[in-house]
């Protein structure tokens, strides 16, 4: 499938120059169908990014509105100090549209990576879509930005990622921090950080970021926030990190299938353990599921498939800052913090402790397993829809 899917890519973006323009005369929906979707499959999609987003059914309407008649937004992704993961696990991504609404639909102008045109071409490729374009792009940055030694230790056609960044970032409409590389440094920030590595918000400090950190990230993370910008206009409320709520408001440990073994003090004491099998917690094997925001024990990964700690790998927290300072891995955390599993990054430190943990802690999970039902609902009510959305 994925390469099938990278075949066309590459034929689309060797013409890319030339039809940018007509492309962007489409709708999401009409994109879709050119691609030969269906509309069940467009609903599907719709459903299924609307529970990722939060939104109640009644609202469901509203979302496939908008993706019927707003016309698409072009994307220039950007390619900097980095290991190509994101985009990697973005194109693997189980369902087939997330990857296809933003790699082809919603018009990758610009990819050094996918894209087949190289060199000049793919440079006047992107600088038509941002001259085009300007104020009404988004921008896509995969990768860290080395700035030691003038930033030398990355350069595309001999500028350094520092110019590349500032040209690109100052007509876009919104900027994707995509990976936690670009969102907070990565491997390449980790001790020593030889080449002085930064996240891309200490290069751009004159524009909003929306981090979607993870190492890699949910790739319909990035689906939900263009397709929520697209249905109100605007983005998605976002902590005091830049990341968006809905997908970063909760610990992994709150909605983790083994938390009433960790409730319980049952721990696995080894990886190939018969309790590591049966669903015991892996706290003592490293996890580091109770100080990480990410969304993976209530969405999972490959259309809810697994996640690290279901496949008996403990959470190594790859959304959060220096995380790769915070090893070894295996080793148990000696400083979880007891803020209660209502807690959010925003309110740590403002939760006065002991008060009512539990009841909290109870309601936190049940509503967070709640989500993760409403989400395997709506794959299935996706085709039901089809029957009571009026085309
Ligand atoms: Fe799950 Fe890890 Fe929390 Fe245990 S410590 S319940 S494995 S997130
Ligand atoms: Fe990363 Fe932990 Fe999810 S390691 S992929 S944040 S379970």
């Amino acid at each position: 499938m994925t390469v099938i899917f990278l075949y066309f890519y590459a034929l689309k973006t060797q013409t890319n120059v030339h039809t940018m323009s007509k492309d962007s005369e489409l709708t999401y929906y009409e994109a879709v169908r050119n691609a030969g979707f269906s509309r069940r499959d467009f609903l599907k999609f719709a459903t299924v990014t609307a529970a990722f987003i939060g939104l109640p059914g009644t609202m469901l309407s509203q979302v496939v509105k908008a993706l019927e008649t707003k016309k698409r937004i072009p994307v220039i992704w950007e390619h900097f100090q980095e290991c190509t993961g994101c985009s990697e696990s973005f194109i693997r991504s189980d369902h087939p549209l997330p990857a296809n609404l933003i790699l082809d639909q919603i018009s990758l102008d610009y990819t050094d990576t996918l894209m087949a045109a190289s060199g000049h071409n793919a440079e006047a490729a992107k600088q038509q879509s941002m001259k085009e374009n300007y104020g009404n792009y988004i921008l896509i940055v995969e990768g860290a930005i080395p700035t030691k030694d003038d930033g030398v230790y990355c350069t595309i056609a001999g500028r350094t990622s520092i110019d590349i960044l500032k040209e690109s970032a100052a007509g876009a409409l919104a900027i994707f921090a995509f990976g936690s590389c670009s969102a907070y440094g990565g491997i390449q920030a980790a001790s020593p950080n030889p080449t002085g590595s930064v996240p891309i918000d200490q290069i751009i400090t004159d524009k909003p970021i929306i981090k979607v950190p993870g190492c890699p990230p949910i790739a319909e993370v990035m689906t939900g926030v263009i397709v929520h910008y697209l249905t109100f206009g605007k983005l998605p409320e976002l902590d005091s990190q830049g990341r968006p709520k809905v997908f970063y408001g909760k610990r992994i440990h709150d909605s983790c299938y083994r938390r009433p073994y960790f409730d319980a003090g049952l721990y696995a004491p080894a990886f190939d353990s018969q309790e590591a099998k049966d669903g015991h917690c892996l706290y003592k094997l490293g996890c580091r599921g109770p100080v990480t925001y990410n969304s993976c024990s209530t969405m999972e990964w490959n259309n809810g498939t697994s996640f690290p700690i279901k496949s008996g790998n403990p959470c190594i927290g790859c959304s959060e800052a220096g995380f790769w300072d915070n090893g070894p891995f295996v080793e148990r955390l000696t400083n979880i913090p007891e803020f209660g599993v209502e807690s959010t990054a925003d309110t740590i430190g403002k939760i006065v402790l002991g008060t009512a943990v539990g009841a909290a802690a109870i309601h936190a999970v049940a509503s967070n397993f709640g989500k993760k039902k409403e989400l395997q609902e709506s794959y299935c009510q996706g085709v039901k829809n089809e029957e009571q959305i009026v085309e």
